[in-house]
């Protein structure tokens, strides 16, 4: 088979290496990809928002047998059913399904409706109600804008001047443009150790009537050490969860992730591809923070190498509804991404940098945001590349990773210290 990815982030380097190893697939394409994806595909130089430029390539190239679309953006565009119409097959929900990460008010009166276990929260469209309403919440509270903002429209306020400054910014300034002409006020959840609150992706496989959670991971979201400073796309990731297990998983498949799947096709919304739940364990139990209709980025770094079963297969599975007849294994120990990013990431950042890279040991360079300029690899975005390493466990790869990101560098390099020790227990 002859497949091609779409999206150009590191989330797409690691699918298109977990396809490599499958025995089915031939050859490989990423539209548009970067330098890591060019080196196990063939880079597709056409935007993949401007839908009429995708169906023409895909028109013109009968021989590619199955897409898949990984970023979130074409997704809610509603690439799927474009591609569909074409008589394609597809990894990936179509636009009606992939509302559930679209709409952050969609997604929360989903839970309510269905008694999904999530944040209590009011959506408003009106700038004066909701500053009414967060002045009678108090702090500490969360504003969220409505629709996609590359993972920036969250707001966790720890005071009442910062969530009015914060509703002035998202409904007023427009920070993060039309995604912000609604907004959901929420409850603060509180962690059941840690503040804040202990987070966990649990992404799962499912054609719409099965669902099968693949292992865990904990994705470090701000930019600094010690979970500070601003939201980013994700700094790094660990995997498995060290508060998951088997009694876990089985609470969360009865009580959220089973719920969701049933959800969709009662609201006539059938969900097929990857659905990432966003958890948090608190002080209440387990709760969906948010949900995404996609593989996660860093997550899928981590979880995609641990999967033995050949990917095409269970792709496949998800599209035919047949996920029930295969059978998903994973191999034990831990992975650990380490994300290497432009300096000023997620605030303004150079790009065009030149990038060494030395003696590197035994792990993999998944890259984000790479480019090859007059020959040389060059950064080309804010999150450049993820160190993924493996081990025994969590300490034996994240000490691998730390190692060999001393073999790597350019002007002004950034990386957190400490990816990979939070949540420990005992
Ligand atoms: P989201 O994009 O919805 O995942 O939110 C981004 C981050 O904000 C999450 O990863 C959490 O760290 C934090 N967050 C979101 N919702 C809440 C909440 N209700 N209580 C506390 N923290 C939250
Ligand atoms: N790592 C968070 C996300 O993919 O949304």
């Amino acid at each position: 088979m002859n497949v091609l990815v779409i999206g150009n982030g590191g989330r797409e380097h690691a699918i298109l290496l977990a396809l490599k190893k499958s025995k089915r697939v031939e050859k490989l394409y990423c539209m548009k990809g970067n330098a890591g994806t060019a080196e196990i595909a063939e880079n597709v130089d056409v935007d993949y928002m401007d839908t009429v430029a995708v169906k023409s390539y895909v028109a013109e190239h009968p021989e590619i047998d199955y897409y898949v679309v990984a970023p979130d953006d074409p997704l809610a565009a509603g690439l799927v059913d474009e591609l569909e119409s074409m008589g394609k097959r597809c990894f990936g929900p179509r636009k009606n399904a992939a509302v559930i990460e679209s709409s952050k008010s969609f997604a929360k009166q989903l839970m309510k409706k269905y008694k999904i276990p999530t944040a209590k929260y009011e959506t408003f469209d009106s700038y004066e109600k909701a500053l009414e309403y967060v002045r009678s919440a108090g702090a500490p509270i969360v504003l969220k804008a409505d629709g996609l903002a590359l993972g920036k429209g969250v707001l966790v306020c720890e005071t009442l001047e910062q969530a009015e400054e914060g509703l002035k910014e998202i409904m007023l300034d427009k920070a993060f443009g039309n995604a912000g002409s609604k907004v959901v006020v929420e409850e603060y959840l509180r962690g059941l150790k840690y503040t804040p609150g202990e987070e966990i992706s649990v992404l799962a496989f499912t054609d719409g009537k099965t669902v099968v959670p693949m292992i865990t991971s904990c994705d470090h979201k701000r930019a600094n050490d010690g979970d500070t400073g601003m939201n980013t796309g994700g700094m790094g990731t660990f995997s498995p969860c060290p508060f998951w297990n088997k009694k876990l998983e089985k609470h969360v498949l009865k009580k959220i992730m089973i719920p969701t799947v049933k959800a969709m096709n009662k609201e006539g919304r059938t969900f097929k591809g990857c659905l990432y739940f966003g958890l948090m364990r608190t002080d209440k139990g387990m709760k969906v923070v948010e949900y995404n209709s996609r593989f996660g980025d860093p997550e899928t770094q981590v979880v995609l190498p641990m999967l033995k079963t050949d990917i095409m297969d269970v792709f496949e599975a998800v599209t035919e509804g047949k996920l029930d007849k295969v059978k998903i294994e994973w191999e034990d120990g831990a992975c650990v991404c380490l994300v290497l990013a432009s300096g000023g990431y997620p605030q303004s950042y150079a790009k065009g940098k030149k990038i060494t890279v030395g003696d590197i040991g035994d792990v993999t360079l998944v890259h984000a945001g790479t480019a090859m300029k007059n020959g040389e690899l060059v950064t080309n975005g804010g999150r450049v590349m993820g160190i993924v390493a493996k081990g025994k466990d969590v300490e034996e790869a994240r000490s691998k990773a730390y190692k060999a990101a001393e073999n790597i560098s350019w002007e002004n390099m950034q990386y957190r210290k400490d990816i990979g020790i939070k949540y420990r227990e005992g």
